[in-house]
């Protein structure tokens, strides 16, 4: 039996903290799609962490945690984790695994991300950077090199081809980065990997699925990043839906049971792309302070928006979303008043569909207005106690979505969770 953990908006809604409270209730923990463009922040005994490759269910003593084949590999980036996992006290040779088809970051996988956004100019993505797009061009366009690879003799050689390849097209985009060093660190890093459970991840889930283990698919990035049913092309490169667990982990569709989507309980993004609901005035500014709205990966100043039930009603359908976990709750706290976006208007007509693309469009949010709660939420432990005016925009969202909010968030620590 397989359940799944996936964001239901831009990215950042919460997953890792999520995952992290959920894990003891599985066996295996399993990334299915992307890479370091991806963090997770959870807190440990208190500690913040985040991880970027790593699965979320690392802190859990004999919990499985498997890099399933649709994740793309940074071994620099990894090592770094497994060193910050280990000084924490994780034996993280013991319970991390990697699927030998996951395809590997290279260093020129970076550079070609770099030089593909200056490119672009005022046209950028707003990539992390981390390589993401290339990787995934890499392995559609069947050149990557995978995990596995890294077994045969034959992938230095393998590495130098499409190093050449690359180099063309960093030429062709005229840059001069010298990129020694980060293929140094490449190097040094592969030979950690190497010392790996490196396993056939499709046969090893399947095996525990068969023996009755409980296995928990971890998503990265959220819906609406999604490469076929995002913001394209303002999104990521893989399949972030539940769909993507299928071919990211070797998982058939009749394995998978509850589909959780996390959303917050507002709505961020970050990087360039369409945001109907993004609040450009104080309002904006606020939520971003109190929510310490800046990217867990690049740093970057999130820009961050009313709920978008427009959105989340698609992401909700493609996904099949059984459950929803609302997330940072908290930070409405002090608000006197919310919004919620109830249809687009495009045009000068209401739709209450996410159109084809955003931007060519003129589109406004149609807003609904809520009581704000006014009440510190965060030592609260029962439904019962919070606010009515939090109840009632919560209900509000459940009727909408016709999918039950099942866990309200009310903080970042483990123990703030709430079942409603
Ligand atoms: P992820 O990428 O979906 O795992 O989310 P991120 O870790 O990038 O961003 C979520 C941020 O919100 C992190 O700093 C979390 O510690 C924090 N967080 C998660 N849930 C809550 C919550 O309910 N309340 C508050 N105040 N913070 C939360
Ligand atoms: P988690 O798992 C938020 C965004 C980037 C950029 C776009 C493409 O922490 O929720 P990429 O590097 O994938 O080519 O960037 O996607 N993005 C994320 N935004 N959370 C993430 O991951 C993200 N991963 C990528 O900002 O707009
Ligand atoms: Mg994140």
């Amino acid at each position: 039996m397989v359940d799944v953990i996936l964001g239901l908006q831009w990215g950042d809604e919460g997953k890792g903290k999520i995952v992290d409270y959920f894990a003891p209730n599985y066996d295996v923990i399993a990334r299915f799609q992307g890479g370091a463009n991806a963090g997770h922040t959870l807190y440990v005994n208190g500690q913040k962490v985040v991880l970027h490759q790593i699965p979320s269910g690392i802190f859990h003593e004999d919990k499985i945690n498997l890099i399933g084949n649709g994740v793309v590999l940074d071994a620099v980036t990894l090592k770094k984790e497994c060193e910050k996992v280990a000084s924490m006290g994780i034996d993280y040779k013991k319970n991390l695994y990697i699927s030998e088809r996951a395809h590997l970051i290279l260093p020129t996988h970076r550079a070609l991300d770099k030089a593909s956004e200056l490119a672009k100019g005022n046209e950028k993505i707003g990539s992390t950077l981390k390589g993401i797009g290339p990787a995934y061009m890499d392995k559609t366009g069947r050149n990557g090199l995978r995990v596995g690879d890294l077994l045969d003799k034959g992938f230095i050689s393998q590495y130098i081809k499409i190093r050449l390849k690359h180099q063309r097209l960093l030429d062709s985009y005229n840059f001069q980065e010298d990129i020694s060093a980060w293929e140094d660190e490449f190097f040094e890093s592969i030979e950690l990997l190497r010392d790996f459970k490196i396993v056939n991840g499709e046969y090893f889930i399947n095996d525990k699925i068969q023996q009755g283990k409980k296995v928990l698919a971890e998503g990265a990035q959220g819906s609406m990043l999604d490469v076929d049913f995002g913001t394209f092309p303002f999104v990521t490169s893989s399949s972030t839906i539940s769909a993507g667990v299928c071919t990211g982990l070797g998982i058939a569709p009749q394995k998978i049971k509850d589909v959780y989507g996390v959303s917050k309980a507002y709505c961020t993004r970050v990087g360039s792309g369409p945001f109907p609901t993004e609040l450009n005035d104080e309002t904006g500014e606020l939520i971003r302070k109190i929510g310490s709205e800046f990217g867990a990966t690049t740093g970057r100043p999130r820009r961050c928006g009313w709920i978008d039930l427009v959105a989340l009603n698609f992401a909700c359908m493609i996904n099949g979303v059984t459950k929803i976990i609302m997330t940072k709750t908290d930070i409405l706290d002090t608000l006197p008043e919310l919004n919620v976006c109830t249809a687009y208007n495009i045009n000068g007509e209401e739709k209450n569909y996410v159109p084809f693309q955003m931007t060519q469009v003129k589109l406004d949010p149609v807003l609904k207005s809520f009581a704000g709660w006014q009440t510190d939420i965060t030592a609260m432990s029962e439904y019962e106690s919070l606010p009515q005016n939090m109840k009632n925009y919560i209900d509000y969202i459940n009727k909408f979505l016709k999918v039950p909010v099942k866990f309200i968030s009310n903080g970042p620590g483990r123990d703030q969770i709430i079942l409603a």
